[in-house]
């Protein structure tokens, strides 16, 4: 069957009733995008001959998707999360912006409302056996390499379940359990002591999932920590590291890894003098370089709902 009528009367003037196209009202961008993408749809059904089936799996799929509230998951395992970094990281190009610690994703498990503590944060409030402690430390610079005071240096990972406090389905985790922020003195340097992650893997009954299975893929990320930085007057940084010798520091479902985004881990002792359940710790020296405003904005600020919590 090769049924073509995108490019009929009947479907063009169907398309632009359904984005209101022919109305003053309502809001221009969002018609816009709406009449683009949908015509997209309705040109991708007529190339591939999607059938009815197919179509109502993919609708049903969407309901599952809203219900397991996995939708910005979902966004990360399929690249959309990765392709905003790639949009963002040739906007910077463009405009001739070189330098600074590379960004990648946020991903949806970041929760706004730590306490913020002065240079040095423990992170771990709950006990977890199966981790080791872990020292994150670091100098923030601009790209002058001059240390950044003030600055704001938050970071969250998970516990060595792979799972992140407030998103635990198995609840045994306090509010920002692994979850910190910490203000930089004057001579820019940060210090989170806290336990060793795992890596993340998605709900296994989740649509997220599901779709991946159907793909053929995992969806599984390497063990990492996130990072957002921020300073009055810097761009703020979102990023993330990896956990150096995770097997799948390149096959990171959600594409975050970035090759200078994966520091050495150092074995140390003195752990006790810093107050870490073991004398035997692990340390990553993660310098964090900030790149400045653009015309006096921070054109990095993005704007997505994000959980936030009271600590
Ligand atoms: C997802 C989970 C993460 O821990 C992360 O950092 C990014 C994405 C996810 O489930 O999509
Ligand atoms: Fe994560």
């Amino acid at each position: 069957m090769s049924i073509k009528v995108f490019d009929s009367k009947e479907v063009q003037d169907l398309l632009k009733a359904a984005a209101n196209l022919g109305s003053q009202d309502g809001s221009a961008r969002a018609k816009e995008i709406t009449h683009r993408l949908l015509s997209d749809l309705f040109k991708a059904i007529d190339d591939l001959d999607m059938t009815p089936d197919e179509i109502w799996a993919g609708v049903t799929y969407l309901n599952k998707l809203g219900q397991d509230g996995e939708a910005a998951l979902l966004a990360a395992g399929l690249g959309l999360e990765k392709f905003l970094d790639i949009r963002m990281d040739a906007e910077d190009r463009e405009a001739d912006i070189h330098g600074g610690t590379p960004r990648t994703i946020e991903g949806p498990l970041y929760v706004a409302g730590a306490p913020l503590r002065d240079g040095v944060a423990k992170l771990d409030v709950d006990p977890d056996e199966d981790a080791g402690p872990l020292v994150i430390r670091g100098t923030v610079t601009g790209t002058d390499g001059k240390p950044v005071a003030n600055a704001v240096v938050e970071c969250w990972h998970a516990n060595s379940k792979g799972f992140y406090s407030h998103f635990d389905p198995t609840g045994a985790q306090s509010d920002f359990n692994l979850r910190g922020a910490v203000k930089t003195g004057a001579d820019g340097t940060y210090e989170f002591r806290t336990l060793m992650p795992v890596g993340y893997g998605c709900p296994p009954h989740g649509a997220t999932q599901q779709l991946l299975n159907t793909l053929a893929r995992h969806g599984n990320r390497p063990a990492h920590v996130h990072f957002f930085a921020t300073s009055e007057n810097h761009r703020k940084l979102t990023t993330q590291i990896n956990i150096e010798g995770d097997p799948l520091i390149w096959d990171d479902f959600a594409y975050a890894t970035r090759e200078e985004l994966v520091p050495h881990v150092v074995e140390k002792t003195g752990g006790a003098a810093l107050g870490l359940k073991d004398d035997a710790y692990r340390e990553i020296v993660f310098d964090i370089q900030l790149t400045p405003l653009v015309q006096g904005k921070d054109n990095q600020i993005v704007h997505r709902p994000r959980v936030s919590a009271t600590a």
